[in-house]
């Protein structure tokens, strides 16, 4: 981040701050599209990121909703139904019903069980309104269908008035850096989409994959994202059925954009060790892949110095009251004192979303999106929340 936004978000803004970054993520998905065969599509997990939803309509073809809040959400930012790809193990008749009636089934819905594609078929009649579905197919747990499911419900849908088929959803985890899974998972998808045509005679029209793309986190992490999306993009071309792909992307689009700036509000030593405390936490940063510090995280202090290994080592922990809220160890700091700021980089996806956030009844950190001009916009400023977990309605 340039050295004078960030001098200027600190004498803004109250810390922590989640901040977003316009130019590195619009030059992140400008990367991807370059990287990916030109005619695959890319969908935001909205889960990754809501907040930038509304940034990133010109960027993306398609938005992946997997709740009625975030649903609420890309309605609230007016962004185009026809981009919904409305989603999620768990759709309850009364967030189906709101976007039936406000058009916000233009898109794509997911079907993960026959009582979804029930309820989807119903309401589509009632509200005589035409649908586009796409089972999911599951990965071995909880989410999606098998496969003699989804032929049995495609076989349903040519028969049905409001119903057309859109093609297959597929996810199966994040974080994937494993390309042998990949050209596993896109071949045993390859056979069933055959097996889709070969016993119901319906081409599957496209299929929407979500492939995990990994981000780097860690400090001495070795990833050759080109490479890796390369040969992805060669296992793409690969595959026999030349049908439309939509990539269904959270992290591998948002997490580069963000930084969490967390200020030092005590030092103290202990037993020999130094500590400092930070007014974030682990409430406030999911790195996957990371439990007790044991991986050090990218990060930048301000004001900015040169540490060596001569200098002391810092044990640096979060506000909770838990020996668990540790996020880093061991870090040499030269003349580290209260008030100093960690920046806590690649925190664009999910750490602000998968966090803790009510345990200690701590405020939720504010939220700032630079633009690519430089200038500031507060997007939420800190939230107390402790009115949340004091169960009557406070004044
Ligand atoms: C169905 C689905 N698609 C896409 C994603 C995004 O995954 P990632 O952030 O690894 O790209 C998820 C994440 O849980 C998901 O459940």
């Amino acid at each position: 981040m340039d050295q004078k936004v960030i001098q200027y978000l600190l004498d803004t803004y109250k810390l922590p701050l989640y901040v977003f970054e316009e130019s590195v993520l619009r030059e992140r998905v400008r990367c991807l599209r370059k990287k990916l065969p030109a005619e695959c599509g890319l969908c935001f997990a909205v889960k990754a990121n809501p907040f930038l939803g509304e940034f990133l309509n010109d960027d993306v073809d398609r938005f992946e909703i997997c709740s009625p809040g975030e649903m609420y959400i890309c309605e609230s930012m007016s962004l185009p139904a026809e981009k919904y790809v409305l989603s999620g193990v768990n759709k309850d008749e009364e967030s189906m019903r709101h976007a039936f009636e406000r058009g916000l089934c233009a898109g794509i819905l997911t079907v993960e069980s026959l009582s979804q594609f029930e309820l989807i078929r119903t309401l589509a009649g009632e509200y005589h309104t035409e649908v586009r579905i796409m089972p999911r197919l599951t990965s071995g747990n909880q989410f999606g269908m098998e496969e003699d499911e989804i032929i049995g419900i495609v076989r349903e849908i040519s028969s049905e008035e409001y119903l057309s088929f859109a093609g297959v959803q597929f996810f199966s985890g994040t974080q994937k850096t494993s390309l042998k899974k990949h050209r596993r998972e896109l071949l045993m998808l390859d056979d069933f989409i055959d097996r889709i045509l070969e016993e119901t005679g319906v081409s599957t029209p496209e299929l929407e994959y979500g492939p995990g793309f990994p981000a780097v986190y860690f400090e001495g992490e070795e990833f050759d994202e080109e490479a890796y999306l390369d040969e992805f993009s060669d296992l793409l071309c690969s595959m026999r059925n030349h049908i439309p792909v939509m990539l269904e992307l959270g992290r591998g689009i948002a997490a580069s954009c963000g930084s969490l700036m967390s200020r030092v509000a005590d030092v103290k030593c202990n037993h020999n060790n130094n500590y400092a405390i930070l007014d974030s936490g682990i409430h406030h940063l999911a790195y996957y892949g990371q439990f007790m510090a044991m991986k050090r995280p990218i990060l930048e202090l301000w004001p900015q110095r040169q540490s060596g290994n001569s200098d002391p080592e810092w044990t640096l922990c979060g506000s909770l009251c838990t020996v668990n809220d540790l996020l880093v160890k061991k870090l040499p700091v030269h003349d580290l004192k209260k008030g100093d700021v960690v920046i806590f980089h690649n925190t664009g996806a999910y750490s602000m979303t998968e966090g803790i956030s009510l345990f200690l009844s701590r405020d939720l950190p504010s939220v700032v999106w630079v633009k690519e001009s430089g200038e500031t916009k507060l997007l939420r400023d800190s939230l107390p929340t402790w009115k949340m977990n004091y169960g009557r309605i406070a004044d």
